[in-house]
């Protein structure tokens, strides 16, 4: 079957849709059909992508107006056509569905993604019960792709704001009861580019191809920031 691809190429005012047709076989993903288009149509077109099996984060893009992760969006599942595809909305793009993932970063680092424990290590490990690995077992499954973020409106308005994939990811640690640094991490959630930027848009939620629920982490950091400290 053929289908039209039309992606979004270049950086900044040079953007411009380019089309694509392509044989599309049973069971291809959007990734399939790029790979298709840069291997035997156009060498020059350039997105990122690694695992191919929606481990890595690297093929997060926007597919019929939706963020997705290209390698686990089937051809199939897709009504409008022709298949649409953009770069990531509010990174500042390289070339063609490559965004410059900088910032999403920079964002990360300032909640410390990192276990905090001075105290010295047991022989074996710092043993955690399935009860308190339960509260944050499925924060654990982020695959820091950016959808969420990239999908937020309040990122968009305010790029110093931390974004629901920082924000998960300081719950991450925040509700580990073998992490003790909470102290300083609810001093970087507790500002004006902090958790208090969210309104409970919840597009980041849609937007997460691994059925996370960063908007949930975010209140439940609400509760206890006002508890802890107001
Ligand atoms: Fe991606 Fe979901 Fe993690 Fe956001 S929470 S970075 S959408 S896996
Ligand atoms: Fe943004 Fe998600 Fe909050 S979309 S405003 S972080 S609920
Ligand atoms: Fe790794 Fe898609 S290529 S998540």
């Amino acid at each position: 079957m053929h289908i039209t691809f039309k992606i979004r190429r270049g950086a900044g005012k040079s953007q411009r849709y380019q089309c694509y047709k392509v044989d599309v076989r049973p069971g291809w993903t959007v990734l399939d059909a790029l790979h298709e288009i840069k291997w035997n149509q156009d060498g020059t077109l350039t997105f990122r992508r690694s695992c191919r099996h929606g481990i890595c984060g690297s093929c997060a893009m926007q597919i019929n107006g939706l963020n997705a992760l290209a390698c686990e969006t089937q051809i199939k599942d897709l009504k409008r056509k022709p298949i649409v595809v953009d770069p990531l909305p509010g990174f500042k793009v390289i070339k063609d569905l490559a965004v410059d993932m900088d910032p999403f970063f920079e964002l990360l680092e300032r909640v410390k993604p990192y276990l905090i424990n001075d105290a010295l290590p047991p022989a074996k490990e710092r043993i955690q019960s399935p009860e308190d690995f339960a509260k944050i077992s499925s924060a654990i499954n982020c695959i820091l792709c950016s959808a969420c973020t990239s999908s937020c409106p309040s990122y968009w308005a305010d790029k110093s704001y931390l974004g629901p994939a920082a924000l998960l990811k300081a719950y991450r640690y925040i509700f580990d009861t073998r992490d003790q640094g909470s102290e300083e991490r609810i001093n970087a959630l507790d500002n004006q580019h902090g958790l208090w930027r969210c309104h409970t848009i919840i597009n980041c939620v849609d937007a997460c191809p691994k059925d996370l629920a960063p908007t949930e982490a975010i209140s439940r950091l609400k509760n206890r920031i006002v508890s802890e400290k107001y």
